[in-house]
């Protein structure tokens, strides 16, 4: 008969190897997220690998930036949210910004909105996303700058 104990651990045991794989694959995108946010002149290469629909894809799905920012960037257009969802966001200080009018934007390079993005914008109600990939991440400011109309 099987130990149910050992069975347990045995499985315990493999959680605990797939968590620190995760975590391994983890530090390896934010490290090579920091020797691109560090090398300016490779920042426009990277830029030019930044799928702006799928970035579109991220903000308007798992990123949930539409949440807050809406639907392309539009604060008018937001999606279904619940009664609850929508007072804590009206009651956002600062607001939402407009992301298509870059005369309101206060980041200016996407190394600064990397960081927003993924640390959480400081003073503000925007909340850092810990599940988005580099690759993810490099499409989002692509599609950022689509909707400031810096995009092609
Ligand atoms: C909880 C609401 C909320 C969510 C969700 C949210 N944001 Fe924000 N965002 C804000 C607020 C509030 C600000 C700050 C506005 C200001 O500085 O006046 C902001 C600022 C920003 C800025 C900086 C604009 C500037 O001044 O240059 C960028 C870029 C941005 N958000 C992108 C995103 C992206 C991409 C996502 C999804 C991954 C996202 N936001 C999700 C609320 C949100």
């Amino acid at each position: 008969m099987i130990d149910p104990t050992r069975k347990i651990l045995t499985g315990f045991s493999f959680a605990c190897f797939l968590f620190v794989g995760c975590w391994g694959i983890q530090f390896t995108e934010i490290a090579e997220m920091n020797v691109w946010a560090g090398s300016p002149p490779s920042a426009k290469s990277t830029k030019a690998a930044g799928d702006a629909d799928r970035g579109r894809a991220v903000f308007s799905g798992k990123g949930v930036c539409h949440y807050c920012h809406g639907i392309d960037g539009n604060l008018n257009q937001r999606p279904h949210l619940t009664a609850d969802t929508v007072t804590l966001i009206a009651q956002l200080n600062p607001p939402p910004v407009d992301l298509r009018n870059s005369n309101v934007l206060r980041l200016k390079t996407d190394k600064q909105r990397a960081r927003a993005i993924l640390d959480g914008h400081p003073g503000t109600g925007m909340f850092p996303d810990t599940t988005m990939t580099n690759q993810e991440l490099i499409d989002t400011l692509a599609y950022l700058a689509l909707l400031r109309g810096e995009g092609r």
